[in-house]
């Protein structure tokens, strides 16, 4: 039997086509292929992979592949999957488990299933820590514990009967998983908020690498990616004019000064909601006017939350917005629009991933991906190049968990200045930029070396 779950595996051939052109604009990740592709440094581990299924991450499992992994992956959102690359990865052999539109069921058994290597699986490559979640909960609940609540309430009751339904059919096999984890790379800022929680209650067994925080991932990923793909969501589920629109970004982190930027760039006028005075004042000197969410609600025609945080757009907001405004989300989780609190009121489906929905005012809402991730559920993510920085972190960061893994306490990581530079310098040809080189005596002058890192640990960027 087939060892993946996918749409169709008749989408292998477009996939495939896509993936050649994706692997021109990710110089990281070739590079990647050229200097480890011999020596293999990856060979031996099995890893669990719950990252986007998209064209950018096919090319990733890929290059896992060269540097000798076996690889099993799941996608981390029920819509973000790109089914013609999972086709092509799913026909390169390697078992895949996402389909776009999964249910929240059928999506925690495809992570489930992501971990059934023969022989165990030993790595996670995690996107806002389900795999790394799954594995520790069970392993507390075949302790006796009673699981902790998970964040997304809405998904605990799934995720509680799946560990059940695991438990019952294989005794024991959560806390020998944790146990043969040797480490973990996350992706993003919830992923990362996660791990250094769960590192401070004393409940991570493991080292984990913080890709997040690379700054060629979080300075670029989260906010040109976020520049070139929240916009590109919004156009494809909606089509509405954007130029002259009123939108109010929630959130002035790196997402959020991605989103802003975006959307000021397709000519929208942009507001800024913040709690944190430091990141208001970029907003307000980035030139866009800071406010309070409930005093320009009635006002705007779209409202995009960007925190990572929870009930950011609640009811009683939504009740104050104008016929037809656009709502979504970038932040990973669901949770930042009380999306429950709509559920009884009357719901049209425009198209996959678009509803209508009709408030009792009679005020429509058009919200997008249900509250999830809209550039990933209405659009295909951030483009090739940016993910490549990213990933090309993802694949150090594998590599330094696998080979030096011992070296490692139990903690959470960031990968070396040395390396952030190097996954930069890897990206710099492709776009024809011409960097200048140090002269020794320039480097002695300012206290570094002429081959870097260039600036101190505590350097911003
Ligand atoms: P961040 O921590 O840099 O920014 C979040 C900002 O939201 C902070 O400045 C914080 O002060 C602000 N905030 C928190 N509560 C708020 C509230 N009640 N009202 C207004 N502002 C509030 O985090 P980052 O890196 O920008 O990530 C944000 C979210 O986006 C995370 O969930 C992350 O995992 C996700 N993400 C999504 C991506 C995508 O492609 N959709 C890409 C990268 C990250």
């Amino acid at each position: 039997m087939a060892d993946y779950v996918i749409k169709d595996i008749a989408l292998a051939a477009y996939g495939r086509k896509e993936l050649d052109i994706a692997e021109t604009e990710m110089p990281g990740l070739m590079a990647c292929r050229t200097e480890f592709g011999a020596s293999k440094p990856l060979a031996g581990a099995r890893i669990v992979g719950s990252l986007h299924m998209t064209i950018q991450t096919a090319v990733l499992i890929e290059t896992l592949v060269a540097l000798g992994a076996d690889v099993r992956w799941a996608s981390c959102n029920i819509f973000s999957t790109q089914d013609h690359a999972a086709a092509a990865i799913a026909e390169a052999g390697v078992p895949v488990f996402a389909v776009k539109g999964q249910s929240l069921e059928e999506h925690w058994d495809y992570l489930d299933r992501s971990f059934q290597f023969p022989e165990g699986a030993n790595m996670i490559l995690d996107d806002g820590g389900d795999a790394t979640l799954y594995v520790l909960l069970g392993a507390r609940a075949e302790a006796g514990e009673d699981i902790i609540p998970v964040p997304q309430s809405e998904e605990e009751a799934v995720i509680k009967a799946q560990i059940k339904k695991r438990m019952e059919q294989s005794p024991g096999w959560f806390t020998k998983t944790r146990d043969a984890i040797k480490g973990v790379s996350e992706e993003t800022t919830t992923g990362v908020h996660r791990l250094y929680d769960l590192h401070k209650k004393g409940q991570l067994p493991f080292p984990a690498i913080n890709v997040n925080d690379s700054v060629t991932k979080s300075k670029f990923d989260n906010k040109y990616g976020c520049k070139e793909s929240l916009v590109d969501g919004i156009r494809r589920a909606t089509d509405v004019m954007m130029a002259g629109k009123v939108a109010v970004v929630c959130g002035y982190g790196d997402v959020g000064k991605g989103s802003a930027a975006s959307l000021r760039g397709a000519g929208a006028r942009v507001k800024v909601t913040e709690v944190d005075p430091i990141c208001a004042l970029q907003a307000a000197m980035d030139g866009f006017e800071v406010v309070r969410l409930e005093d320009v609600i009635s006002d705007v025609d779209i409202v995009i939350t960007t925190t990572g945080n929870k009930d950011i757009v609640r009811i009683e907001h939504m009740r104050e917005m104008k016929d037809m405004a656009i709502l979504g989300n970038i932040g990973h989780f669901d949770n930042e629009i009380q999306v429950a609190a709509l559920k009884n009121h009357k719901w049209t489906n425009i198209k996959d991933q678009v509803d209508m929905i009709e408030m009792p005012s009679g005020a429509r809402i058009i919200l997008l991906s249900e509250g999830r991730l809209l550039n990933l559920g209405n659009a295909t993510g951030h483009p090739s190049f940016v993910m490549s920085a990213s990933f090309t972190n993802q694949v150090l960061a594998q590599i330094e968990l696998w080979t030096k893994g011992e070296d490692y306490q139990p903690g959470v990581y960031i990968l070396p200045k040395a390396l952030d530079e190097k996954v930069a310098r890897l990206h710099l040809d492709r776009i024809g930029v011409k960097l200048t080189e140090l002269r020794p005596d320039q480097a002695e002058y300012i206290g570094v070396t002429v081959e870097g890192p260039y600036k101190p640990e505590h350097y911003r960027y």
